[in-house]
C-alpha cells in the first residue's frame, strides 16, 4: 500500500518536473512588461472631446510655443515633462483658468480661447480639475467637502446630496469616512477626497494634476486603480499630468512628453518606452532611478540632504 503511494507520488513529481521544464521552454515568460500595464488599444474613431491646435503660451519666457493634441471620448491621455515644462499650464489652459496667446482649444469643437465667464463656467461644469495639491476646505469635513460642488449646483434634497455622497466616498473606497476632518487625514486621503468632489457633479472629462505625487506606495496603487475606474465605469475621458512613470504605465491610453514648450513625443506605452530617442530614454532611466532612490530607506536621508541643497541653491540663486 505504502510503496504504491510512494511510486504515484514520485510519478506525479515526475509530471510536475517535466511540465515545468517543457513549459518554460516552450512558453518562455513574457517579457518583462509589467502586468499591471494598461492594456493599450484604444478605439481611435469615437468622439474628438478636447483639441488643442498650435497653443502659445509664454510668461517670463515661452512655456508653450506651439501645442497641438487631440484627446477621444474615454481616453486617458498621460502628459509627462519635467519641472516647469508647462504640464500644468497645459491643464489649466483646457480647464479655460488660463488664455492661451496664441492658438485654438476646443471642447466638442467649440473654440474655449474667446469664451465668456458665464460660458466658461459651464465649461467647468464639464471638466472638473483636481489640483496639484489635492485641495480640500479646511472648515468642512470630508462630507461636506464632497457635497459642496452638489450644493453649488443648487441640490437641495438633504436625502439626495446624502446618497450621492455615500455613492461617492464607496467609489473612492473611503465608505464611512464622511464624518473625518481635515486634520484626520493622510496626503493619500486627501487626494482621494479630492477626487470625489471633482466627479461629484458628473464631468466629461476630468484633469488630473500629479495625483500620487508625494503619497505612499499602498495608496499609489489605489489612487492609479481608481483612476482607471471611473474612466471605465463613469465613462470619464481622463488627462493625467505627473511625473509618476507608474501611474502612467497603470493608467495612459496614450503619452505626450513635453519638452522646450512643444510635444518631443506623441505615442502609445509601447512606442515610448522602446523609443531609441535618447531624451526619452534618459528621462525613464532618471524617473525609475528617482523611483528607486525614494524606497530606499537609507537613500530617503540622502534625498533630504538633496533637496535642502537644491533649497539652498535656488534661494542662492534667487538672490544673486
Ligand atoms: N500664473 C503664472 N504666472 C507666471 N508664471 C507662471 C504661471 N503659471 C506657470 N508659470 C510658469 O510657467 C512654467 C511652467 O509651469 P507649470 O506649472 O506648468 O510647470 P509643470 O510642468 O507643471 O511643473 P511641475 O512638474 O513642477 O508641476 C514655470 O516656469 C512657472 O513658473
Ligand atoms: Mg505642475
Amino acid at each position: 500500500m505504502f510503496l504504491k503511494l510512494f511510486l504515484v507520488m514520485v510519478f506525479l513529481s515526475y509530471l510536475a518536473l517535466m511540465s515545468l521544464i517543457l513549459g518554460h521552454r516552450f512558453f518562455p515568460p513574457a517579457r518583462s512588461t509589467p502586468l499591471t500595464r494598461r492594456d493599450t488599444a484604444f478605439d481611435d474613431t469615437a468622439e474628438l472631446i478636447v483639441e488643442l491646435e498650435n497653443v502659445g503660451k509664454s510668461f517670463d519666457y515661452p512655456v508653450l510655443k506651439d501645442v497641438s493634441f487631440k484627446i477621444r471620448q474615454g481616453e486617458t491621455l498621460g502628459v509627462l515633462g519635467k519641472s516647469g515644462s508647462g504640464k500644468s499650464v497645459t491643464l489649466k489652459l483646457i480647464a479655460g483658468l488660463l488664455k492661451p496667446d496664441v492658438g485654438r482649444i476646443l471642447f466638442h469643437g467649440k473654440d474655449i480661447t474667446g469664451m465668456n465667464e458665464r460660458e466658461l463656467l459651464e465649461l467647468r461644469k464639464r471638466v472638473s480639475y483636481v489640483f496639484q495639491g489635492g485641495a480640500i476646505f479646511d472648515f468642512l469635513s470630508v462630507g461636506e467637502n464632497i457635497a459642496y460642488p452638489l450644493r453649488e449646483r443648487g441640490m437641495k434634497d438633504e436625502k439626495k446630496i446624502k446618497e450621492r455622497v455615500d455613492y461617492l466616498l464607496a467609489a473612492v473606497e473611503m465608505t464611512n469616512m464622511g464624518d473625518l476632518q481635515k486634520p484626520e487625514l493622510s496626503i493619500g486621503a486627501k487626494k482621494l477626497v479630492a477626487i470625489a468632489r471633482a466627479i461629484a457633479n458628473d464631468p466629461e472629462v476630468i484633469l488630473y494634476d500629479e495625483p500620487t505625487t508625494g503619497i505612499d506606495p499602498l495608496v499609489k496603487k489605489s489612487v492609479n486603480r481608481l483612476i482607471r475606474k471611473l474612466n471605465k465605469q463613469e465613462h470619464l475621458t481622463s488627462i493625467v499630468v505627473t511625473h509618476d512613470l507608474k501611474c502612467i504605465e497603470m493608467v495612459a491610453d496614450r503619452i505626450i512628453l513635453l519638452k522646450d514648450g512643444v510635444i518631443h513625443f506623441e505615442g502609445d506605452q509601447e512606442a515610448f518606452h522602446s523609443s531609441p530617442d535618447p531624451y526619452i530614454q534618459a528621462f525613464i532611466a532618471g524617473k525609475r532611478f528617482d523611483e528607486e532612490r525614494r524606497q530606499n530607506p537609507e537613500d530617503r536621508i540622502q534625498n533630504s540632504e538633496d533637496q535642502r541643497q537644491e533649497t539652498g541653491d535656488r534661494r542662492g540663486q534667487k538672490r544673486e
